[in-house]
C-alpha cells in the first residue's frame, strides 16, 4: 500500500470521528480506527492494553529505532546520494520529489518515495501529519547558474516560494530541524580565495540569490521560532559512489561534458572563456566529491542535537583546478584526447571559486576523503560511460 492511500485512509478515519469502515464485495470487512478512537474504545471494557502512542523521549530512550527524516530532492543527484548513505547509516526515509529533474531510478527502494511538489501546500501537510520527522534535508531546487540568468523567476518559485512551504509545514507540525543545501554561487565573485564563510555575500546570478535568500529565511526560523539549522555552501559537487546506481540529472556542468567528449558524443569540449585573470586564462572551480558532501549532511544532523542555532559550512576542498586543468587531467587518467575549443564567456560565471574549508574540518569534524581529481574523473567515467 501507498504512503499516499495510507494517509488518505488516515484522513478518511480522522473526518469520521476516528473510525471507517471499509466494505468488500459489499460486505462490512474492515474498520480503520485512530489510537485515540481505539483506546476511547478499549478504556470503556477493564484491563485491555491501550496503545500508548510514544513520546519522543521514548523514542530518543530506544536508540535502536531509526532516526525518521524527509529529504525533498531525494530522486537528484545528490539527492539520491544522500538518501543511500542515510539509509545504509540506519534512518528511516522518506523522499519527496516531483520529478522534474529527478529520476525514479535515483530512488533508493529502502525509502519511501511521494511523488509531488513543494507548492502542493495540502500534499506537505498530510506528508508531515502523518510522520514525526525528526528532521528534514532540504535538496530539491533548481541549480543550474546559466539557466536562472535566463529564467529568474523559475527560480525564484522553486528555490525560495517552495522553501517558504517547507518551513511553514514543518513548523505546523513541530519538525525544527533542517539540514539546507546552499551553494559557494552566494559568494559571486569573491575578494579572494579561498572563500571563507565569512566573505561577502555578493551573489552573481539569479541562481545564488536564491541560496542566500534561502539561508536568510532559515536563519529567521532559528532566530526566532525555535528552529535549528545548518546550511552546506557547496562548491562543485561531481563524481559518483558507482555502488550507488545515480545517473546525473543536469547536463550543463563542466565535468559531465567533458565524459561526453571521452566517450565521442562530442567531438570537443567548450571552453566558456581563457580571458579570465587565471594561470591558463580558464575559470577555477573546487571540485567535491559528492560522497564529501552528503557525508557531513548526517554528521551535521547528529550533532545537531548539542543545540546549535544557525550554522553555515563551505563544503569544498580547498584546492581550485581550472576548466583545462580538468580537460587535460581526464585526457592522462583515462587515456583519450580531450580536444578544447576556445568559446565566449558564459553570463554569470565568477573566474575563481575555491573554499576554505577549515570550518567544515575543525567545527563539524568531517575529513575529506574521496575528492582526490582521479577519483572524480574515474568514478563519472565509470557512470558516464555505462549510460
Ligand atoms: C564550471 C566551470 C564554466 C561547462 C555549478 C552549479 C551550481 C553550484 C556550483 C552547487 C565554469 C566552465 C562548464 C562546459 C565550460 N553547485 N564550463 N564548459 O557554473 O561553477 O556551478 O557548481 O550549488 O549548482 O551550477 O559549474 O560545471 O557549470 O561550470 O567551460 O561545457 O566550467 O564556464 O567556469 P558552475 P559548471
Amino acid at each position: 500500500m501507498d504512503n499516499l492511500y495510507l494517509l488518505e485512509l488516515i484522513n478518511e478515519a480522522k473526518s469520521r470521528g476516528g473510525g471507517l469502515l471499509l466494505n468488500f464485495e459489499d460486505k462490512p470487512s474492515v474498520v480503520v480506527l485512530t489510537v485515540e478512537r481505539y483506546n476511547q474504545i478499549m478504556n470503556t471494557r477493564s484491563s485491555t492494553q491501550v496503545l500508548e502512542p510514544t513520546t519522543q523521549t521514548q523514542m530518543q530512550k530506544q536508540t535502536n529505532i531509526p532516526k525518521k527524516v524527509l529529504v525533498t530532492g531525494g530522486a537528484g543527484y545528490i539527492g539520491g546520494h544522500l538518501v543511500r548513505q542515510l539509509t545504509k547509516s540506519g534512518y528511516e526515509v522518506t523522499v519527496l520529489d516531483n520529478l522534474s529533474t529527478g529520476k525514479k531510478s535515483n530512488l533508493d527502494p529502502k525509502a519511501t518515495f511521494i511523488e509531488g511538489s513543494l507548492a502542493d501546500v495540502s500534499l506537505l501537510k498530510d506528508v508531515f501529519a502523518a510522520n514525526k520527522f525528526d528532521g528534514v534535508f532540504h535538496m530539491a531546487a533548481s541549480l543550474e547558474v546559466e539557466e536562472s540568468v535566463r529564467e529568474p523567476e523559475k527560480y525564484f518559485e522553486n528555490n525560495v516560494v517552495n522553501l517558504t512551504h517547507l518551513l511553514r509545514a514543518m513548523h505546523e507540525a513541530g519538525v525544527n530541524k533542517i539540514i539546507f543545501s546552499s551553494s559557494a554561487a552566494v559568494y559571486g565573485q569573491p575578494d579572494h580565495t579561498p572563500i571563507t564563510e565569512t566573505a561577502s555575500l555578493r551573489p552573481a546570478n539569479p541562481y545564488g540569490y536564491t541560496k542566500l535568500l534561502g539561508e536568510r529565511l532559515i536563519k529567521y526560523y532559528c532566530e526566532y521560532l525555535g528552529f535549528q539549522a545548518v546550511a552546506f555552501r557547496y562548491f562543485n559537487a561531481c563524481g559518483f559512489d558507482v555502488d550507488a546506481h545515480i545517473v546525473p540529472t543536469h547536463q550543463s556542468h563542466l565535468i559531465y561534458n567533458v565524459m561526453l567528449v571521452a566517450k565521442g558524443e562530442r567531438p570537443a569540449l567548450q571552453v566558456f572563456g581563457n580571458d579570465y585573470e587565471t594561470a591558463d586564462g580558464t575559470c577555477i572551480r573546487d571540485y567535491v566529491h559528492v560522497l564529501d558532501i552528503v557525508s557531513p549532511h548526517i554528521l551535521a544532523l547528529e550533532k545537531m542535537a548539542n543545540g546549535a542555532k544557525f550554522e553555515v559550512y563551505n563544503i569544498g576542498t580547498g584546492n581550485g583546478v581550472s576548466v583545462a586543468q580538468v580537460a587535460n587531467a581526464t585526457s592522462e587518467i583515462l587515456n583519450k584526447i580531450i580536444p578544447m575549443d576556445m568559446a565566449p564567456r558564459r553570463a554569470g560565471d565568477p573566474a575563481s571559486l575555491t573554499a576554505d574549508n577549515n570550518k567544515l574540518v575543525n567545527n563539524l569534524g568531517y575529513h575529506l576523503q574521496y575528492s582526490s581529481l582521479e577519483n572524480i574523473i574515474k568514478t563519472s567515467w565509470e557512470v558516464q560511460s555505462k549510460m
